[in-house]
Formats: structure tokens, C-alpha cells, sequence
């Protein structure tokens, strides 16, 4: 089995297929950066379907067993359906994920359920119309991701809610959102707000840890843990008691998992990243065009996991957040 300098498996790979997103959430894609005058990367410059198709069975071969799709906003991608259709005939790989910020989900929920895709997330940040359209930048009403969620769940799609928590932006939507959620029998994820990127101004004190947003939930919950249905998942769960609805969170700053992250990134234009805080990637959609076989890809894929020790989270300091060059997670898809 390919394991890397800590003995982590290669297990998952999320795929952005696009940089762009229709939202300019503030803590991602800040307007003053991401304005009219960004240049995002040109369709050549991503890797088409064939591409990814060829890629994914590639990692698959190396021990994927789990694809995410994401972005920017994956739905962006002009028949990104057709991609799942792909995907879901290569042999050994078990699941397929998309994350999504649900604008487009409505409209496309029973398309990806009739390709094969069995799971979305969906990314939500307030209840409150106003606090949530302050933050998306975009005009997009919490009514519409919520009917979205509703279309998503009709069309037997499993729909799990992730809300970044930063403090001051929508800390007072917690027990909110939890309490639409748990209503309504759906996973909702409390995600520590992380210094991705160059563009969202993060320091220490706007993140709301697990250890807070847990104090406030028991507050007004009982709350029970879920044993992790594999090792190395990304969210600490929890039950709410005598029900069967869970509430997740996602520790990556107050309690980081980097000792189990079997995850690899592909950006949307082939560069192969072995962390999400990483500053440099491999440029495999170069491999693929200079007409290399499937055995040279591979020569290139392997000994970049084999050397891979990025262990970020476990790391992290204000220095470190402040003065490492990283990557965008509208770019790299989080
Ligand atoms: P599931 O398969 O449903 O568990 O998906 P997921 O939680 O792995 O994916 P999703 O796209 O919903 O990500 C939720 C949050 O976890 C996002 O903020 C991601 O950036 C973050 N995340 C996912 N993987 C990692 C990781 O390896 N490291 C860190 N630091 N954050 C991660
Ligand atoms: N910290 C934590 N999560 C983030 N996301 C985007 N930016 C950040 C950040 N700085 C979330 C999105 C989406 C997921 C892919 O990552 O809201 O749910
Ligand atoms: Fe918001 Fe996600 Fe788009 Fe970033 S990629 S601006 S977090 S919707
Ligand atoms: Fe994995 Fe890097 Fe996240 Fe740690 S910081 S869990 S190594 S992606």
C-alpha cells in the first residue's frame, strides 16, 4: 500500500473542477479581490472531463476510495453531470461527494442523482437572510439554498449542511441553524473558521472553537458522540439524544487531524497538492499533455506521496498563518 513519510494512505481525493463560484463570500472570495478584474483560469487551462476521468483511475489505483467534487462552485462547470456519469464506472472507487454552495442545486438535483452522485454538501452560513446575504456578498436569499436543500433531498440525494462559524460574522446563527437542522433530520457541520488562502484576513481570535460551539449547543441540546464511521474522518460527530439526526464539527484549527489525513487535492487546472495549506503542487495536467503514458504519470504521482510530510494544522501558529504563502480555496476547493 503507497503510504506517505507518516504512514498515511492515499485514500481521498477532492477534484476542483472550476475556480470561479457565484458567490463572494467574504471570508473566501472577497469582493476588493476577487472583483471584475480577477483573472481566473481560462477553459484550456482546466483540465477537461477525459483529463480528469484519466487521472481519477490513476488515484484509484493507488488506494482512492473516495472522490469529492468541488470548486469555486462545481456547479458552474457546464455539464459536470456528465463527469459523474464518468466517474461512477471506474471500478474501486465507493463514493462520490460534491460540495456545493446549493444555488444551482435545485435546478440540478435530479440530474447528479440520475448520474450516480449519492451525496452533497451543502455550504450555508446563516439562517438569518440578512446575515447570510452580508456574508455570500452575491444577493442569494437563505430561502433559496434551503428550497434547494429541500429539491436535493426529494431527488434521494443524502445532504449534509456545513457552516463556517467566524466570530462576529454569524456566531448568534449556531443554535439557529442547529435547531432548523435538527428539525429537519439533516447533518449540520460547524466548520472552525481556517487561514486558507491569502485573501480572508484571519488571525486567532475570529475562529469559535469546537470547544465553544459545543458549550453552546449542550446549552440548549443533549448531545451524544458518534464513534467515527472510518478512521481519519474529518468531522467529530455527535447525536442529538433518542434521535437519530448527527451535528459535526470540524476541528482544523482548536484540535487538528493531520495525523490521519489520507486526502489529496487536485486543482482545477491538474496542479496535484498534498495538503490544502500547501504553496506548491504538481503540475499533472502537463504530464498529460505531453503525451506521457499512464506508467510515467504514475512515476510522478507516487514518489510526491511517498515524500509528503505536510502535517499544516498540527503546526499552525499566528507566524505561520501570517507569513506562509498559500493557496486559495476557491482555487484549490477546500
Ligand atoms: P464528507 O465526505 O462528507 O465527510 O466530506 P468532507 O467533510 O471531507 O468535505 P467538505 O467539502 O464538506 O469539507 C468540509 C470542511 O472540511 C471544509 O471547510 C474543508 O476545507 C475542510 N476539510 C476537508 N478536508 C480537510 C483537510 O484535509 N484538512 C483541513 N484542514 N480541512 C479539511
Ligand atoms: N475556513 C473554513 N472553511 C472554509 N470554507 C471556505 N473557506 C473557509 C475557511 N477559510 C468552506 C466552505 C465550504 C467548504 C468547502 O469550505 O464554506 O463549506
Ligand atoms: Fe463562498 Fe464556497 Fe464560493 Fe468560497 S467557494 S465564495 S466559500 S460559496
Ligand atoms: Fe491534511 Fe494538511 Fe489538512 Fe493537515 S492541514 S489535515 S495535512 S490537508
Amino acid at each position: 500500500m503507497l503510504q506517505d513519510k507518516l504512514g498515511r494512505p492515499l485514500q481521498d481525493l477532492r477534484i476542483s473542477v472550476i475556480d470561479r463560484c457565484n458567490f463572494r463570500c467574504t471570508y473566501c472570495m472577497p469582493k476588493e479581490i476577487f472583483g471584475k478584474d480577477f483573472s481566473f483560469l481560462p477553459k484550456d487551462q482546466l483540465l477537461s472531463f477525459e483529463e480528469i476521468e484519466r487521472l481519477a483511475k490513476l488515484f484509484v489505483q493507488l488506494g482512492v476510495k473516495k472522490i469529492r467534487l468541488t470548486g469555486g462552485e462545481p456547479l458552474l462547470r457546464k455539464d459536470v453531470t456528465t463527469l459523474i456519469d464518468r466517474l461512477t464506472n471506474i471500478e474501486g472507487l465507493e463514493d462520490i461527494g460534491l460540495t456545493t454552495n446549493g444555488v444551482l442545486l435545485g435546478k440540478k438535483a435530479q440530474a447528479l442523482k440520475d448520474a450516480g452522485l449519492h451525496r452533497v454538501n451543502v455550504s450555508l452560513d446563516a439562517l438569518d437572510d440578512d446575515v447570510f446575504q452580508s456574508i455570500n456578498d452575491s444577493g442569494v436569499s437563505t430561502k433559496k439554498v434551503l428550497d434547494s436543500i429541500e429539491q436535493a433531498q426529494q431527488a434521494g440525494l443524502v445532504v449534509k449542511v456545513n457552516m463556517v462559524v467566524k466570530k462576529g460574522m454569524n456566531d448568534d446563527q449556531v443554535i439557529p441553524m442547529a435547531t432548523y437542522f435538527k428539525e429537519k433530520g439533516i447533518t449540520l457541520r460547524y466548520i472552525e473558521f481556517m487561514d486558507v488562502g491569502q485573501s480572508n484576513g484571519w488571525n486567532f481570535d475570529q475562529v469559535v472553537t469546537k470547544k465553544e460551539l459545543f458549550e453552546q449547543l449542550t446549552n440548549h441540546f443533549e448531545l451524544e458522540p458518534v464513534d467515527p464511521a472510518y478512521i481519519g474522518e474529518v468531522a467529530q460527530r455527535y447525536r442529538y439524544i433518542d434521535m437519530d439526526t448527527e451535528v459535526g464539527f470540524i476541528t482544523s484549527v482548536s484540535e487538528s487531524f493531520c495525523s490521519t489525513c489520507t486526502r489529496a487535492r487536485l486543482a482545477a487546472d491538474g496542479r496535484f497538492y498534498t495538503c490544502l495549506f500547501a504553496s506548491e503542487g504538481l503540475d499533472l495536467r502537463n504530464l498529460l499533455r505531453s503525451n506521457l503514458d499512464d506508467q510515467a504519470i504514475l512515476e510522478s504521482i507516487v514518489p510526491t506521496w511517498k515524500n509528503r510530510k505536510d502535517r499544516y494544522s498540527d503546526e499552525r501558529t499566528e507566524e505561520t498563518a501570517k507569513n506562509r504563502k498559500k493557496i486559495e480555496m476557491s482555487y484549490i476547493g477546500g
